[in-house]
């Protein structure tokens, strides 16, 4: 082990989004709601949904791959892979472990980490660590959720919200004042209640009466999430900043979580962030939770909105109540 610390970066980044579009003008004809409604108060105008042979780590495995050729970096080079979702494969075993199958990860250790739509920056901080001691050298965190199979197709409260997607990418030792600037995470368990699935775990194991009850799908407070988040999205990105020792003019490119525009439009009014540096494509995905950065995130490189030495604040909220983030100087190049 090296007795410095080793800067953490992102080396590639990848997304895969299913093909079938479910858009307002659909969602209309089956539960009680308008494309009006949900385009004024969510900013959603469709979003995509898995095919029903698509599990979770399979929309993984499809933006894993596409992350791996952008880095440059072949399966068998990785020592981990982090998935992070909240709509896991199975309750035994990791989806991580269907992906390293997927994948031929030989030399790689895999687990899931669940931290709401928050996942993908916990991810990412948890992977640094392991970078910054030189303890690994590859490690791919992916964001993937299949939320469609955990919805109540009948609960207009919810089902006008979510979309499935999958984002990934890369993590590695990059050059000093590069990569990973400051990260942080939060939790507020007290606010549980708030956004979970009450029924399938070992709470409340799942039985014919659960099922009946629709005890298996996600169940949200939206009002308390709405609060919750407008509070932390601006309070996490300050604190970030700070963190990275740097100032607000610095800041290039804001992607917050993709839950509602109403939520980041706040957020960057707070910030005094002009929408211009602020990324947003919950137009065309939905809250695709611990998908959502990393999918934007790919866009964003894709489409040329980010180049090297630009700072990118990356942030999130979501169940648990769990809220975090990172700082990241893109620089996408190798350092030690
Ligand atoms: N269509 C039409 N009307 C609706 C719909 C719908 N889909 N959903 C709710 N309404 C109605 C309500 O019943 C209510 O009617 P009422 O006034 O007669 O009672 C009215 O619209 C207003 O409801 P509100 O809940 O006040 O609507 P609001 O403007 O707060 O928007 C929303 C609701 C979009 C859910 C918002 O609260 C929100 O975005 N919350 C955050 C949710 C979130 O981000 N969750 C994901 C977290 S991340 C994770 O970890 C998965």
């Amino acid at each position: 082990m090296p007795n410095h610390l080793i800067q953490a970066g992102i080396l590639g980044v990848g997304s895969y989004v299913p093909e079938r579009i479910l858009t307002n003008k659909e969602i209309e004809k089956m539960v009680d709601t308008s494309d009006e409604w949900i385009r004024t108060r969510t900013g959603i105008r469709e979003r995509r949904i898995a095919d029903p042979a698509l599990s979770t780590a399979d929309l993984a495995a499809r933006a894993s791959r596409n992350a791996l050729e952008d880095a440059g970096v072949k399966p068998e080079e990785l020592d981990l892979i982090i998935l992070t979702t909240c709509s896991k494969d199975m309750i035994i075993p990791a989806g991580a472990c269907l992906v390293q199958m997927e994948l031929g990860a030989s030399n790689a250790g895999a687990f899931d980490l669940e931290a709401g739509c928050s996942g993908f920056v916990y991810g990412l901080t948890v992977a640094s660590q392991f970078i910054a001691t030189g303890a690994m050298k590859r490690i791919l965190v992916i964001g993937s959720e299949a939320l469609s199979k955990i919805i109540n197709w009948e609960d207009r409260n919810t089902c006008v919200l979510f979309g499935d997607g999958a984002g990934a990418v890369v993590v590695g030792p990059v050059a000093p004042g590069e990569g990973i600037l400051a990260s942080k995470l939060s939790a507020e368990g007290s606010g549980w209640e708030h956004l979970y699935i009450p029924a399938g775990g070992s709470k409340i194991p799942a039985d014919p009466v659960t099922v009946e009850q629709k005890l298996h799908y996600v169940h949200m407070n939206g009002k308390e999430v709405f609060r919750y988040a407008t509070r932390v999205m601006e309070e996490e990105s300050i604190n970030l900043i700070k963190a990275a020792n740097l100032e607000l003019s610095d800041i290039d490119l804001l992607i917050p979580h993709q839950a509602n525009i109403r939520i980041i439009e706040h957020a960057a009014k707070k910030l005094k962030l002009p929408m211009e540096k602020v990324m947003v494509n919950l137009d065309r995905y939905g809250n695709t939770s611990s998908a959502s950065i990393p999918l934007a995130l790919d866009e964003a490189v894709k489409s040329g909105r980010v180049k090297a030495g630009d700072n990118i604040v990356m942030v999130a909220f979501g169940a648990g109540l769990t809220s975090g983030g990172v700082v990241l100087k893109w620089s996408k190049g190798e350092g030690e």
